[in-house]
């Protein structure tokens, strides 16, 4: 053994880290690559962190973030008690999976989706079933039925392919497993997708998470929420309190407590996002990409005569950056986030030249 891990446990040698996309500090980059929402959040965002700032740093924040989970309720139509909040959506993800999926089977999900499900797998030591996407990567929920399952977790619209399901097949997949937690992730259901959230009342084993780091513009503020009945709601408190009760800050909970009041920002810059999504689309086409229909804010996108790789490393060196995954069956496509009307500008006339069209 390299005596560097000689003090590693065997799961800390075994584990597959997660590799997050690159944020480097270079000035003026065009940077496309970790789905940011590409505009800042609302100045009252901004106000209400300052305000916090100003005030109690020296208290903890309030372990249960009561005025977040109302705020998040209100939103949506739920009891305060069917929300939970955790520092970013993965953290949400994690113990939901510590809580819901160390079962005796496998946790199903498809076999191309947000890489994080299976680290988190290996952190617990939980075994991975991975259901194919069919051939235009879609997911079909029928290959999910009367297998047997310790859990189930699916994103919607899936990343890093930009599709969504409808509710109809989301109410196919709960009621084909219902004995074990169907985890639906909602990312970046503001960006187009139907939410599963109107569905928490009708099924007890539906749990859906939500970020505020993609639609609300806040990843640099790390905060995600989970919705579902108050049973599932629990579990997570459990474990939430058995690794640390004060997940959110104040300037996080402040923040993020003010996005939910300017829904005006919230409606504008979503509206925004969509409308570049789709006439960056059609500007694709014209270079000859096959863009997969999106309802993200990315689209995932593949050229019939370059490289998925060689395309990634020449936009690099003209300061574009976009994520490839070198992944079976998706090594030939780009995923690439949605920026403002320049940055979008700025990425098709550098693959214009690079495809020389
Ligand atoms: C499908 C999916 N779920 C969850 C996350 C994590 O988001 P957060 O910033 O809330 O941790 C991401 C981030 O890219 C994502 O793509």
């Amino acid at each position: 053994m390299d005596g560097r891990q000689r003090f590693w446990s065997a799961r800390v040698r075994e584990i597959v880290p997660y590799v997050p996309g690159e944020q480097p500090r270079i000035p003026n980059l065009v940077k496309l690559n970790t789905n940011e929402n590409p505009y800042p959040p609302s100045p009252l965002v901004v106000e209400r962190i300052t305000a916090a700032a100003q005030q109690g740093l020296q208290l903890y924040p309030d372990p249960q973030s009561t005025a977040l989970r109302e705020a998040i309720a209100h939103h949506h139509r739920l009891d305060a008690r069917e929300v939970f909040c955790g520092n970013g959506s993965d953290e949400v993800l994690a113990h939901a999976f510590f809580a819901f999926f160390q079962q005796p089977h496998p946790v199903l999900m498809p076999d191309v989706t947000y890489s994080f499900y299976r680290v988190y797998c290996g952190l617990y030591g939980i075994e991975a079933d991975l259901i194919p996407v069919d051939e235009g990567l879609q997911i079909d929920v029928a290959a999910f039925a009367d297998r047997p399952a310790g859990g189930v977790v699916i994103a919607n619209p899936n990343a890093p392919t930009g599709s969504a399901l409808p509710l109809v097949a989301i109410e196919q997949l709960l009621r084909s497993q219902r004995d074990c937690v169907v985890l639906v992730d909602e990312a970046y259901v503001d960006f187009g997708a139907p939410s599963a959230i109107p569905l928490i009342p009708k099924y007890d084993n539906l749990l859906v998470v939500h970020t505020l780091s993609k639609s609300r513009s806040l990843a640099g503020l790390r905060v995600g929420f989970a919705a579902g009945q108050r049973h599932l709601i629990e579990a997570l408190e459990r474990v939430k309190d058995s690794f640390n009760s004060y997940p959110l800050d104040r300037l996080a909970l402040a923040g993020a407590v003010a996005a939910y009041e300017d829904h005006e920002h919230f409606e504008r810059k979503r509206q925004a996002v969509i409308e570049s999504r789709e006439a960056l689309t059609v500007q694709l086409w014209r270079l000859g990409f096959e863009v997969l229909p999106s309802a993200a804010n990315f689209v995932f996108v593949r050229h019939p005569a370059h490289d998925a790789q060689s395309l990634a490393s020449g936009l690099r060196e003209r300061g574009i950056l976009v994520r490839h995954f070198k992944q079976r069956r998706i090594e030939q496509y780009l995923r690439i986030s949605i920026g403002t009307a320049a940055q979008c500008e700025a990425l098709v006339q550098a693959l214009a030249l690079l495809i020389g069209v």
